[in-house]
């Protein structure tokens, strides 16, 4: 971090020196903190497009160049050679486990699988057909109070836990979501097995029946566990800072990684591999190839749901790797997916268009992975959980990097255009 350069901002006249701060990938920030203070005004930054919130040592990405590393590794490696439960340690605690921390890592995740007894009632009081991701953020606060000890609003008693709560919510967090899709399908909660990994684990628990146990082929497996590998974190995106925002009150990590749950369900976010599929199907069942909805798009009339991220302005790093597995688990599973040709053939078109290329809109990581879930058997509804399960890593370091680092809540300013002062009128005499 070098601060030698300094910014100077005139307002009124007036001349004003900040520092610029300088990140270890040559990111550049102008250091404003004491600009209002000094001057008055505030910066307006709808979207925060341009708003460093935080200091993070945790994730980084290059969006024009379409980088992605995790505590510096490039996701390609990532993905090659490592596994979702080691990219999880990687990102939570900043190094790559030994073999010791990862078996270790892996015994008490595997540990913390079953839920409290008293849970069922939880889910016995949604309607069947609630929203998945409803369930799971409801539960993940819930969760909380199961464990007061580890959910104490104290930032030094809950980060005392924090490796016991990082291990339990990446372990419940599967077994919640499977439990809620067998909740929605009317069928009997299925226990976990100690004896299973974690991917495994969770497809044993989603789809064995209590007369046939379920065995997920090789290629099922490695394909989820690469998915949830592949969204383990993604720097500050709505998610990931709703969490910090609600952790920086001083919450607990259950009600901070339930908060994001919520931010993660729009469609916007990680409601798009879900919207990714249903648009592909949609184009399938009205005879169009794609080109159709490329021009409603163009014309503001729809938008291509998996095209397009507010960081990358090139190829998410992400999205090629999954258009290539999406290839290999159909191929292995002897499945062929039209929705797969409709995706290639939109990708294709929007790339050499005139209004892609202008405003920079590439696949981004929901352009193939509901393809890829749909081949693994994974419900539609399901994508968005599948997405929550992946990301629960980042949010849980990100979380304790806010916890350790930083005392400040998290606050923005506004501008207000509403009326200016006005008397109460009493209710006879207003019209
Ligand atoms: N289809 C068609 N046009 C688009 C798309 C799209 N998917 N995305 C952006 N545009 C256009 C906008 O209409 C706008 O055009 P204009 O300048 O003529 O008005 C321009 O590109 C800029 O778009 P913004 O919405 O301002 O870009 P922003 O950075 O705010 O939005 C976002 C990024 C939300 C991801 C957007 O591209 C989008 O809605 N994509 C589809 C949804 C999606 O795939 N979301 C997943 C993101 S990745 C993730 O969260 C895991």
């Amino acid at each position: 971090m070098s601060e030698n350069q300094t910014a100077k901002i005139i307002i009124e006249g007036k001349e004003h020196e900040y520092p610029v701060m300088i990140g270890s990938e040559n990111e550049k920030a102008i250091d404003l903190r004491q600009f209002r203070k000094e001057t008055g005004y505030i910066t307006f930054d709808d979207g925060y497009g341009n708003t460093g919130s935080c200091l993070s040592n945790i994730t980084f990405i290059d969006g024009e160049k379409g980088i992605l590393r995790y505590r510096g590794i490039p996701i390609e490696q990532l993905a090659e050679k490592s596994s979702f439960l080691c990219a999880a340690y990687l990102i939570i605690y900043g190094k790559l486990p030994n073999e010791t921390d990862l078996n270790e890592f892996r015994k008490k995740v595997a540990k913390k699988a079953h839920l409290h007894v008293d849970f069922k009632h939880h889910f016995e009081g949604f309607p069947k057909a609630a929203h998945p991701m409803a369930v799971l953020s409801s539960m993940l606060n819930s969760l909380g109070s199961y464990y007061p000890h580890m959910s104490t609003n104290n930032r030094e008693q809950d980060l005392e836990q924090f490796d016991e709560t990082a291990a339990l919510l990446i372990s419940k967090v599967r077994t919640i979501a499977a439990a809620t899709y067998r909740m929605n399908m009317g069928l009997p909660f299925i226990y976990p097995r100690k004896d299973l990994r974690y991917v495994e684990n969770f497809l044993h628990m989603m789809f064995t029946e209590p007369y046939e146990q379920y065995i997920a082929p090789k290629e099922v497996s490695d394909a989820l566990d690469l998915f949830f590998l592949l969204h383990a974190d993604h720097e500050q995106n709505c998610s990931t800072s709703t969490v910090r925002m609600v952790a920086s009150s001083g919450a607990n990590l259950f009600a901070s990684v339930s908060a994001g749950v919520s931010a993660l369900w729009g469609p916007l976010h990680g409601g798009a591999n879900a919207a990714v599929v249903k648009m592909l199907q949609e184009i399938h069942d009205s005879g169009d190839d794609g080109s159709r909805y490329i021009r409603a798009a163009k014309d503001g009339k729809a938008r291509l749901m998996g095209f397009g991220h507010r960081v990358y302005k090139n190829y998410d790093p992400r999205a090629t790797i999954f258009g290539q597995a999406a290839e290999r688990v159909l191929k292995a599973l002897g499945r062929e997916d039209p929705l797969l040709d409709i995706a290639h053939h939109l990708e294709q078109a929007a790339l050499s268009d005139d209004y892609f290329i202008q405003r920079k809109l590439y696949p981004n990581v929901d352009f193939y992975s509901g393809i890829v879930l749909k081949a693994i058997g994974i419900p539609v509804e399901m994508f968005t959980v599948m997405f929550a399960i992946g990301r629960m890593p980042g949010w849980i370091a990100n979380w304790k990097e806010m916890a350790e680092t930083s005392t400040k809540i998290h606050r923005p300013r506004q501008v207000y255009t509403g009326p200016t002062i006005s008397d109460y009128t009493p209710i006879e005499e207003r019209k």
